[in-house]
C-alpha cells in the first residue's frame, strides 16, 4: 500500500513562524510534525507521496536528510491546487486502496486496524473520525448504521452539524476516487469530492486515542503536550547541566547548561538557554538564544530568535531572527 500525504497548505494560522518554515517542520517533542505523522504508516508500506507546495524544495530537502524506514518522493505544485487539486497532481501511479494523511493532525491510530475496517465492509473509503467540542473548523459527519457516513458538513454552526465527529485526516481511499477529482484546477476534496462519494459507501472509524488538530498556536503546544504524554515523549529528559521538571527534547547542538526547565520544552537544533532562565510549555526552533534569566512560556520562537537577558515572554509566536 502506498500513502499520499497533503502538505502544501500556507500554515496561516501559524504566522509569522510560517513565513520562514513550513508548519510540518517545526519540531514536536523533538521530531518535526511530519515525522509524527509519518509515523503513523505501517513501516511496510511502498512508499509515501508528499503532495507539497508552500515552501516545497525546504521539505524535500529535509525528508532527503532524514530518511524514514520507506521510501518518501515529493510531488509539488507550481500553485495551490487545494486538497483536491493537490491529491490529483500528486495521484499517480497510487495503490489501490491508498492511505490519504493530512500532515498537520497528531494522532494515535493504528491504521492496519483502519485497513481491517475497509477490508470488512468495502466502499469508497473509510474516514478516522474524532469527537470534539468545538465543530466549526471542521468537516462533520453525520452517522447511519455502522456509521456509514451519511452526510459531510463541513464548518457549520453547532446547531447545524449532524454529530461531534469530525473528519479527523487520516483515511483510506480506493484508487478509483482519485478519477472522480476534476483535473486541472483547485478544489477542496472534502467539500466537492466527498459528498458525491458517500452514494459509493464511505465509512466512519471512531478514534479512540489521542487526536488534535496542530494548525493554531494553541493547539500546536496542545499537541505537543500529547505527545510527550505518550511513549514517544521518552526521549525528553533534561539537557546537560539544566534543572527543573522537563520532559524537554533536547535537539542537536542544543544546550541550557544552569538553566530551569518546566514541563514540555522543545529546544530545536543549535538552541541556547542561558543560566537562570526558565523556559516551560514552548518550542524553540533552530538557532534560537534564551539569554540569561529571562523567561519563555507557552511561545514558539521561531528561528533564531533573541529573547534578551532578563525579558519575559508568554504566549508568543515569532518569525526568523526577531528579537524580543
Ligand atoms: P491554514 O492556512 O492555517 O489554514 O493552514 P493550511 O494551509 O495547512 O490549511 P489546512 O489546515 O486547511 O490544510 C489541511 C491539510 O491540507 C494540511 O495538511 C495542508 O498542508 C494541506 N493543504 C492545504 N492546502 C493545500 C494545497 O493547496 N495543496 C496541497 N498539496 N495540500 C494542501
Amino acid at each position: 500500500m502506498k500513502a499520499l500525504v497533503l502538505i502544501g497548505g500556507f500554515g496561516t494560522r501559524l504566522r509569522p513562524v510560517t513565513y520562514s518554515v513550513p508548519k510540518q517542520l517545526i519540531p514536536l517533542a523533538g521530531r518535526p510534525m511530519l515525522y509524527h505523522v509519518l509515523d503513523l504508516l505501517p513501516t511496510d508500506i511502498e512508499e509515501a507521496v508528499l503532495a507539497t507546495g508552500y515552501k516545497a524544495e525546504m521539505i524535500d530537502a529535509y525528508v532527503r536528510a532524514h530518511p524514514l524506514p520507506f521510501p518518501v518522493r515529493t510531488v509539488p505544485e507550481a500553485e495551490p491546487l487545494g486538497t483536491g487539486g493537490g491529491m490529483r497532481n500528486a495521484g499517480e501511479g497510487m495503490s489501490d486502496p491508498f492511505y490519504l494523511l493530512n500532515s498537520d493532525v497528531i494522532a494515535q491510530v493504528d491504521l492496519r486496524d483502519v485497513r481491517a475496517r475497509f477490508d470488512r465492509l468495502g466502499g469508497a473509503g473509510v474516514m478516522t473520525l474524532a469527537e470534539v467540542e468545538d465543530v466549526r473548523p471542521y468537516g462533520v459527519a453525520a452517522l447511519g448504521p455502522d456509521d456509514r457516513i451519511t452526510g459531510f458538513v463541513e464548518k457549520p454552526e453547532p446547531e447545524a452539524a449532524p454529530s461531534r465527529w469530525i473528519n479527523a485526516g487520516v483515511a483510506i481511499w480506493r484508487r478509483s476516487v482519485l478519477d472522480r477529482i476534476p483535473p486541472g484546477r483547485a478544489l477542496s476534496f472534502e467539500r466537492e469530492v466527498v459528498p458525491g462519494l458517500l452514494a459509493d459507501g464511505v465509512f466512519g472509524y471512531r478514534l479512540t486515542g489521542y487526536w488534535d488538530d496542530a494548525g493554531t498556536p494553541e493547539r500546536l503546544l496542545r499537541s505537543q503536550r500529547l505527545l510527550f504524554g505518550d511513549d514517544r515523549g521518552r526521549i525528553g529528559t533534561l539537557p546537560a547541566g539544566a534543572e527543573g521538571t522537563g520532559p524537554v527534547a533536547t535537539m542537536e547542538g542544543a544546550t541550557g547548561r544552569g538553566a530551569e526547565f518546566g514541563r514540555w520544552v522543545t529546544l530545536g537544533p543549535h538552541s541556547f538557554v542561558g543560566p537562570d532562565a526558565h523556559v516551560e510549555d514552548s518550542i524553540l526552533m533552530d538557532g534560537v538564544r534564551v539569554e540569561a534569566g529571562a523567561w519563555v512560556v507557552g511561545s514558539i520562537l521561531g528561528p533564531r530568535t533573541t529573547v534578551r537577558a532578563g525579558h519575559r515572554v508568554e504566549g508568543q509566536v515569532t518569525g526568523e531572527a526577531a528579537e524580543l
